[in-house]
């Protein structure tokens, strides 16, 4: 599903170099959900923007579906990141004068899909994600962990086969910081789909089929056991 060999970040700020990720290697199963733990500044959302196909490595391959993304050219890639990936992120990054309805089928705008199926695939992740009532407020009308639910649908509308959530919970208390965990879990399960989490919290690591520890922009892994007897309820 997704693959990284070999890969390394370097930002340049005039003479200054900053090594963000080094020799990254790793690989994730298709339909799994992994977290990516470790401490501000370990390069947790520099690996997620590589992955996202929104950066690209200094060196080394990032191959989606084996695809290598860095083969692509730009119009391409915004193509193909479009269709394959939806990003979830820490402060929700919802459009205020839309209603919660409204900002999920807002993605699906620009893919040519008919109304009313349109209208139809909105609804269904806006129940899906616990927001039914709560469809036609507007995000200033909802609180963080209802935000981040109409994220959670925005970021599936598209049936995308990764999902990116970049330290997803930041804003969260902890109550509301696990229902999302959870949510999350049960949706990736629901719709088939691979999620890659980040998070500081190692309290959060009990949910992952896999882990990976970054620290200092190294990345190390741990394949867990999947959870063969839950399953979600849709
Ligand atoms: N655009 C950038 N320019 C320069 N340095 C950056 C940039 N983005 C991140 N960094 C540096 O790269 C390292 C990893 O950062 P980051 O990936 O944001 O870590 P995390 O998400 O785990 O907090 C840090 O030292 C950070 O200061
Ligand atoms: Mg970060």
């Amino acid at each position: 599903m997704l693959e990284l060999e070999g890969v390394c970040k370097t930002y340049s700020e005039g003479d200054i170099e900053v090594q963000a990720l080094h020799d990254v290697n790793l690989s994730l199963d298709a339909s799994s959900f992994c977290m990516i733990v470790g401490p501000s500044g370990s390069g947790k959302s520099t690996l997620l923007n590589l992955i996202g196909t929104l950066d690209r490595p200094t060196r080394g391959r990032v191959l989606i579906e084996g695809q290598d993304v860095n083969l692509l050219p730009d119009r391409e890639l915004t193509r193909f990141r479009a269709g394959r990936i939806g990003f979830i992120f820490q402060s929700f990054n919802l459009m205020p004068v839309l209603t919660a309805f409204e900002n999920v089928e807002y993605a699906l705008l620009q893919t040519g899909m008919p109304k009313a199926q349109r209208r139809a695939r909105t609804e269904e992740l806006i129940e899906a994600v616990g927001l039914g009532a709560h469809r036609a407020h507007r995000p200033n009308q909802l609180s963080g962990g209802q935000r981040q639910r109409v994220a959670i649908a925005r970021a599936l509308v598209k049936r995308p086969a990764l999902v990116l959530a970049d330290e997803p919970t930041a804003n969260l208390d902890s109550s509301n910081g696990l229902a999302i965990v959870e949510l999350m879990r049960d949706m990736q399960r629901c719709f088939d789909t691979s999620f890659v989490f980040s998070t500081h919290d190692p309290m959060l690591l009990g949910h992952a089929d896999q882990v990976l520890y970054a620290n200092d922009g190294r990345v190390t892994g741990e394949a867990l056991k999947a959870h063969p007897g839950e399953s979600a309820a849709c």
